[in-house]
């Protein structure tokens, strides 16, 4: 629950920075128009949708045993079929009528953004990408670069992460342990408590694709 209320009001102070950040960003235009209805996606399926399918979409979540289904995993589908299955909800494609109809619910937005999010859930990178916008991006930036909106805030400032010489293990522990244990300044959340182990990695990866070679 802490977790959801804090990406929910993380959510209303980093959209507007995405966009405004987004403007400098260098990376192609439909990638751009990609980031962010995924990242909103994310917080519509974290609010709505992982008491049931777990927070990965995985379907380990304690709602799912009550509903006397053991497997609410998301496999793998088509655009179309995510969209006819949210909107219509599931007795309408022959499966279960625990799935919710949600065209009622949730707006026109919220599903094209939880349809996109679904997407690309099954991509280490862009689930990495989706972690890194929705708790990074304050500090260290939307390109990694440690000059985050927040950054001014820190002495030490947050890392350049694109020109970090730390190797994957060393980024696991400062993000799972924060700053401080690892003798480093206590600004650098811990993050074991708020992410879990498979949203730890899927950032490390994200964070590796943003490294500059200069
Ligand atoms: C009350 C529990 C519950 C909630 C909340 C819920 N679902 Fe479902 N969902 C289910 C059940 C049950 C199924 C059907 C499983 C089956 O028949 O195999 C399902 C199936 C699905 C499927 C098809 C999975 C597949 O692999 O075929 C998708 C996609 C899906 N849900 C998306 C969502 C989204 C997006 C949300 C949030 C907006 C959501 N669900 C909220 C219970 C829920
Ligand atoms: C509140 C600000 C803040 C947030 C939010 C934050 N960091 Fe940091 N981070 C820092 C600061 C400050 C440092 C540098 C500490 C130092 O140099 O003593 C740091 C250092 C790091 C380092 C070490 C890099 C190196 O090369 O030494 C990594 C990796 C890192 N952060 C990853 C992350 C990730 C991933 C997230 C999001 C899950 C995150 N940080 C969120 C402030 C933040």
């Amino acid at each position: 629950m802490r977790s959801i209320i804090l990406t929910a009001i993380l959510s209303v102070i980093c959209t507007p920075l995405l966009a405004l950040d987004q403007k400098t960003d260098s990376r192609s235009a439909i990638k751009k128009e990609l980031a962010k209805p995924v990242v909103r996606g994310g917080i519509v399926f974290k609010s709505y949708c992982a008491m049931c399918h777990g927070e990965r979409g995985d379907g380990l979540a304690r709602a799912a045993k009550l509903h006397g289904v053991t497997n609410l995993a998301i496999k793998p589908n088509s655009q179309k079929y995510y969209d006819k299955i949210i909107r219509k909800g599931g007795a309408a494609v022959g499966r279960s009528e625990f799935m919710p109809l949600w065209e009622e619910e949730l707006s026109e937005e919220q599903i094209n953004d939880v349809v996109s999010y679904l997407m690309v859930v099954g991509d280490a990178m862009y689930r990495g990408e989706v972690v890194f916008k929705t708790n990074c991006i304050l500090c260290h930036g939307l390109k990694g670069n440690g000059k985050g909106r927040a950054s001014v805030l820190y002495d030490p400032p947050p890392a350049d992460l694109t020109h970090s010489d730390k190797n994957d293990q060393y980024k696991r522990m400062i993000i799972t342990y924060g700053g401080e244990a690892m003798g480093r300044s206590p600004a650098m959340p811990i993050w074991g408590e708020e992410l879990s182990k498979q949203e730890i990695e899927d950032v490390i990866t994200y964070i590796s694709t943003l490294l500059v070679k200069d």
